[in-house]
């Protein structure tokens, strides 16, 4: 790749090329072929391209995805071709695809022995729908459906939606392309939008297809951009000037041949058969998909047929929905409790009348915390809607308006843990409110437990929640080290236990005593401190040893680590009770693979020295030598003495430089700061000095490029 400085409009058109067909790789096709960074570098350089020459900038350029005023309103879209509604088949069952293909069968006055009719099975995306116009292969509008004659103009959100190309991939697009499909938000990006609502005390959105709708119909597009929207392709409005393929099934993979998002998830029938498979086949992979689907759709796949079907009113006759369970239920509230987790977090849990929703049978759903059971303003005896989707755990979502029975009062927390009586604290600020008690909390015990015991953390067999409970309330485990003192005869006196199950228990946990670091911290149970970034602490420090010892600074230096979780985890070590625990399951015999403590995996060239900084450096702040300093794993200490690794000074540097030269020590400036930076790891002691100590008065010449 060569930066063409002469010709900037080739080279702005090379990369929106490149960055139109990176953008499909990562955001359409799931398959990234260079780094984020990458993508990030050709962005940038596209970006300056165009501010250096404004005329550059095209309308389908990748830059000009977020732009344009917040508005007033929307326009009005009149609709070239209808957007149409669908007929949904009122049996629920999977058969309810034989009503469909008979009905068709009879409308086309097929005879018994005519061949089957073949069908195109999609999934029915629970979203919104959107028309998507393309005129000479450039994004021109979006449209919502509107009352289906008439939507309205949403082309400023609809561009911020990084799977919609703004360019069709065809060298001779079609005059006028209209593209219909669904926005929808994934289930983990949903999630994480309201986890961060939650944290901020801000509304929750109710569910994924009501925040899609609410950032479509946002009026500010900036807004809308911060909403993770997706879009996939199912269907087409006016087309003018394109050679479309004959059946709906070649329709959709041209679609996609053209950079459009297309479910992967799709099925070919000659008859209802085929349909019914899939019928059954989605359902049972409803909870596993990424994003909410309210059922499949069965379409006619050869358009010449569809045509002659034509439609009824506003559905056509060859397609239907064919819906599966809602995953919304309304049932009546009959009670709240506290559950207390393992991090002692009171969380207020909805006792309901058993109701059927998303394919299961709900008694429980969670609250979250006050300040959402308050803004959703539920009380006992309340109607509710109760929300199920994937593997989320169940949760009420808000009351149905209506007559309460009778005066109820709020729900207010208790002051004390239901489990432990330890007083309960709310962080000022903090929406959660947490028992005081710690592990002294039996609840919080257990759950510690299952925790440490769990698949992903020292994965102990036979260790589950009913034996967890027993062996709590029988004082037989108080902490985690008297796991691995557990006896055979005290096991086999438990409950539903017996020797055999002791015997697997006992070799469950001796399995586990092998285990990785990674696994090893994850199972400690820190607040904040989850798989992922257990990992990378410890593909970071190398050694429970170096990550005890961190500081909040070092801590800070590990990718995806912030104030929060750095000082979440320097709490943990603080604690004398929690390097009691650790040093008790080592001496249990939990071990786990050692890196070369003389060459750590990813040792930092400071680590284990302090220096101290004095004068002011010819380009560093004081504040940003600290911060490099410490990023390279070494200590700024406020004084000098014997201990002192290196001195760096500037001008006018005082009595710590004196000091240093009283004591002997090696006195850098700032360029040999740099240079030391950058060295390879030594020893802590004796440092090395890698330049020569210069007179920090001097003028310096080294070169810092
Ligand atoms: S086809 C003329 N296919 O369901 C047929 N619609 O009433 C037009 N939907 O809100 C619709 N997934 O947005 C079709 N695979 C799919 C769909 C789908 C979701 C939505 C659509 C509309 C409703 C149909």
């Amino acid at each position: 790749m060569t930066l063409d400085l002469t010709d900037p409009a080739r080279r702005a058109a090379e990369l929106r090329a490149q960055l139109q067909h990176h953008a499909h790789r990562y955001y359409v096709l799931d398959d990234p072929q260079i780094p984020d960074a990458e993508y990030d570098r050709l962005f940038a350089e596209l970006q300056a391209i165009e501010a250096a020459a404004p005329g550059l900038r095209s309308a389908d350029s990748p830059t000009q995805r977020v732009g344009g005023q917040a508005l007033a309103g929307f326009a009005p879209v009149r609709h070239a071709v209808a957007m149409l509604s669908i007929r949904t088949e009122t049996d629920t069952q999977p058969s309810g695809a034989i009503a469909f293909d008979v009905r068709l069968r009879r409308e086309l006055e097929l005879a018994a022995d005519a061949p089957a009719i073949s069908y195109a099975a999609e999934l029915k995306f629970d979203g919104l729908a959107i028309n998507l116009r393309y005129e000479s292969g450039v994004l021109v509008q979006a449209a919502t459906r509107g009352d289906g004659q008439t939507g309205e103009d949403v082309t400023q959100n609809i561009r911020t939606i990084k799977a919609i190309p703004l360019r069709l991939n065809d060298p001779q697009p079609p005059a006028v392309l209209e593209v219909r499909g669904e926005v929808y938000l994934r289930r983990d990006d949903f999630e994480r939008m309201n986890e961060r609502q939650r944290a901020l005390g801000a509304k929750t959105f109710v569910n994924p297809r009501n925040a899609a709708a609410g950032a479509v119909r946002q009026l500010d597009p900036a807004v809308a951009a911060q909403r993770p929207l997706s879009f996939f392709a199912y269907g087409l409005g006016e087309v003018r000037g394109w050679d479309q393929p004959e059946t709906h099934s070649a329709t959709l993979s041209a679609l996609a041949g053209l950079g459009l998002p297309v479910c992967a998830d799709r099925a070919l029938s000659a008859g209802a058969d085929g349909l019914i498979a899939f019928h059954q086949a989605m359902g049972a992979r409803r909870d596993a998909l990424p994003f909410d689907i309210d059922g499949v759709v069965y379409k006619v796949d050869k358009l010449a047929l569809q045509r002659q079907l034509g439609f009824v009113s506003r559905e056509p006759r060859w397609a239907v929905a064919h819906k599966y369970p809602a995953q919304e239920q309304m049932t009546l509230l009959t009670g709240i409790e506290i559950q207390v987790g393992r991090t002692g977090k009171l969380t207020p849990v909805a006792k309901l009348a058993p109701v059927f929703v998303g394919g299961t049978t709900v008694s429980n759903a969670t609250l979250h915390n006050l300040f959402e059971l308050r803004r959703k303003g539920v009380r006992v005896g309340d109607q509710v809607v109760v929300r199920r989707a994937g593997d989320v755990i169940p949760e009420v979502v808000g009351r149905v308006p209506g007559q309460r029975p009778g005066y109820v009062a709020n729900f207010r927390m208790p002051a004390a843990c239901p489990v432990c009586g330890s007083a309960v604290l709310r962080e000022r600020g903090g929406m959660d409110h947490r028992c005081s008690g710690g592990l002294f909390c039996p609840a919080q015990r257990k759950q510690a437990i299952l925790h440490f015991a769990g698949r992903r953390a020292m994965d102990i067999e036979g260790l589950g929640d009913k034996l967890v409970e027993q062996l709590v309330d029988n004082g037989l485990v108080a902490s985690l080290p008297e796991l691995y003192a557990l006896a055979l005869a005290k096991l086999a006196g438990l409950d539903r236990m017996g020797q055999r199950s002791a015997q697997n228990l006992l070799d469950g946990l001796d399995k586990s005593r092998q285990t990785t670091l990674p696994r090893f911290l994850y199972a400690l149970g820190m607040r904040q401190v989850g798989e992922a970034t257990a990992k990378d602490l410890a593909r970071h420090f190398g050694s429970l040893e170096r990550l005890q010892e961190a500081s909040v600074e070092q801590l800070q230096a590990v990718s995806d680590v912030g104030p929060v979780v750095a000082q979440s985890i320097r709490s943990f070590f603080a604690q004398p009770h929690n390097l009691e625990v650790i040093r008790g399951l080592i001496a249990a015999g939990i071990v786990w693979p050692q890196t070369d403590a003389a060459a750590p995996v990813c040792a930092l060239p400071l680590a284990g020295m302090t220096l101290a900084v004095t004068g002011s450096l010819p380009t560093l702040s004081r504040d940003a030598a600290k911060a490099l300093i410490e990023a390279a794993g070494g200590k700024v200490a406020g004084s000098v003495s014997k201990k002192t690794s290196y001195v760096v000074a500037g001008s006018d540097a005082g009595a710590k430089l004196d000091k240093a030269r009283e004591l002997g020590l090696t006195v850098l400036d700032e360029a040999g700061l740099i240079a030391l930076l950058r060295t390879p790891p030594a020893p802590p002691t004796p440092p090395t000095p890698p330049t020569p100590a210069t007179d920090p008065t001097e003028p310096s010449t080294h070169d810092r490029s």
